[in-house]
């Protein structure tokens, strides 16, 4: 076999599972769910399970990858545990599933920075929205930004994603700050920081009935399996990503350090999207939870429209989500990338191409109707992450177990008891915690009134 790959630099790896997680599930998906599933309830939930669950099972992905040093399908098996393969074709499949309709959200991206440059969207924010969300352009825009991936995962690990990230995280983070500022001054706003930042204590209550099997109700019954699923899709996890980005690792870097400056890092970029989108739909009378997929550009392209210079910060602020966004699409092309490498041999260029025009097909619903890319979408977060994630952690916490201690351990300077203690977070409240998720994601899809299950035919 020829020679793997591995990060240029101790820094390279971090940057790139930064720039994995950071991307559009921060700025585009967390303040529209944010505002649509109960505002600052959503915010509290998100946050324990991106400590509480995101935190343990990225690290369990990240022993996965460094200690079999593959892809995330041949893990397993190259840990001795063939049975346990599922978990990684899963993984693939799920980033697959994700990277579809993520690309036509990309593509939006796009049409955006276009129509900053030319102001098309001025006149009437949420109109130009309704126009260019779906059909023929999107359609087209979403391939413009398959196109993008593809060629950045035909470059290779160390030219394509390394630079790329440099610039990005500190760039987001400047101009979302920026942009946090100005809207702190806008009259109307504060009833938009209320709504995001305190939480109303009675919405966190669930109730169970047995009759005989569970069934869940109360405000929670919606907001956990988003607000999980949320913190998995924006962590990058369940999608054999940070799988694949360890497995280009050496045995001297702290997963532990690495996996809190994510996490932090993520969490931050994700609060700060919501400091601007929230109260700018407060400004526009927008009803939180009305503005649906739609919130970001629709919230901000009132803004920039108001703002002076406004086609200059548009440009520049959708160039940035661009590059965000590009990020984290890459690393999901690169999972399925690098299984075809390790395994079959395959030439990069050609397997990025061939899969990049697989997942462009797959992606047509969503981009011909934003009815399907929700549905894409709540599949996803209600059913594919939760089970793609339990199956990692059941896996390490359960089969793998001690090994994956020892491994976590090398290259840091903790105690074993820190090591062990994550054992056994994994093995119980965290496996538990992902169980009730994906029991409520399973209630909506399949036993609802209105079962989500059904495609928007
Ligand atoms: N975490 C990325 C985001 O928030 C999306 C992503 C998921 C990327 C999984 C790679 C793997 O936009």
């Amino acid at each position: 076999m020829s020679q793997r790959e591995t990060w240029a630099t101790r820094a390279g790896f971090i940057l790139a599972a930064v720039g994995s997680a950071v991307g559009l599930g921060n700025i585009w998906q967390f303040p529209f769910k944010t505002s649509e599933y109960g505002g600052a309830t959503f915010l509290v939930v998100y946050l324990v399970a991106a400590i509480g669950i995101g935190l343990p099972a990225m690290l369990a992905e990240f022993v996965v990858g460094r200690k079999s040093n593959l892809n995330a399908i041949g893990a397993f098996e190259k840990l001795g545990f063939r049975n346990w393969k599922w978990v990684g074709v899963l993984g693939v499949g799920t980033g697959f599933w994700i990277l579809s309709y993520y690309s036509v959200v990309g593509g939006w991206v796009l049409r955006y920075m276009g129509g900053s440059v030319t102001g098309a969207y001025f006149a009437d924010p949420a109109a130009y929205f309704g126009q260019v969300s779906a059909g023929l352009d999107a359609l087209a825009l979403h391939a413009l930004f398959m196109i993008l991936v593809v060629a950045i995962v035909a470059g290779g690990v160390e030219d394509g994603i390394e630079k790329a990230t440099k610039l990005m995280v500190p760039s987001i983070v400047v101009i979302l700050g920026v942009l946090a500022v100005w809207v702190f001054t806008l009259p109307g706003a504060s009833p938009g920081y209320s709504y995001f930042l305190s939480p109303d204590l009675s919405q966190l209550s669930l109730s169970v009935s047995f009759d005989p099997l569970p069934s869940f109700s109360g405000p929670l019954t919606d907001i956990i399996p988003f607000a999980v699923s949320q913190a998995f899709f924006s962590l990058s996890l369940g999608m054999g990503a940070m799988i694949t980005y360890a497995s280009y690792v050496g045995e001297d870097q702290s997963l532990f350090g690495d996996s809190i400056t994510v996490v932090v890092f993520n969490s931050a970029v994700g609060i700060l999207a919501g400091l601007v989108v929230i109260p700018l739909l407060f400004v526009q009378g927008i009803e939180p939870g009305s503005g649906g997929a739609g919130a970001l550009f629709v919230s901000l392209a009132t803004a920039f429209a108001e703002l002076p210079a406004g086609r200059v910060v548009g440009v520049v602020f959708f160039g940035v989500v661009l590059i965000a966004a590009l990020s984290s699409a890459i690393s999901l092309l690169e999972v399925v990338v690098s299984y075809a490498v390790d395994n079959y041999g395959a030439r990069r260029p050609q397997i990025a191409a061939a899969l990049g025009g697989l997942i462009f097909l797959l992606g047509i619903p969503s981009a011909l109707d934003t009815a399907w890319l929700g549905w894409f979408d709540t599949l996803a977060y209600q059913l594919l992450l939760p089970v793609s994630v339990l199956g990692v952690l059941v896996f390490i916490g359960w089969v793998f177990g001690r090994p994956a201690v020892d491994e976590l351990l090398n290259g840091s300077s903790l105690g074993g008891g820190v090591g062990m203690t994550w054992l056994w977070l994994v093995r119980t409240v965290v496996v538990l915690g992902v169980v009730l998720t994906l029991a409520l994601g399973v209630q909506t899809l399949f036993f609802a009134e209105n079962p989500a299950i059904v495609p928007p035919l």
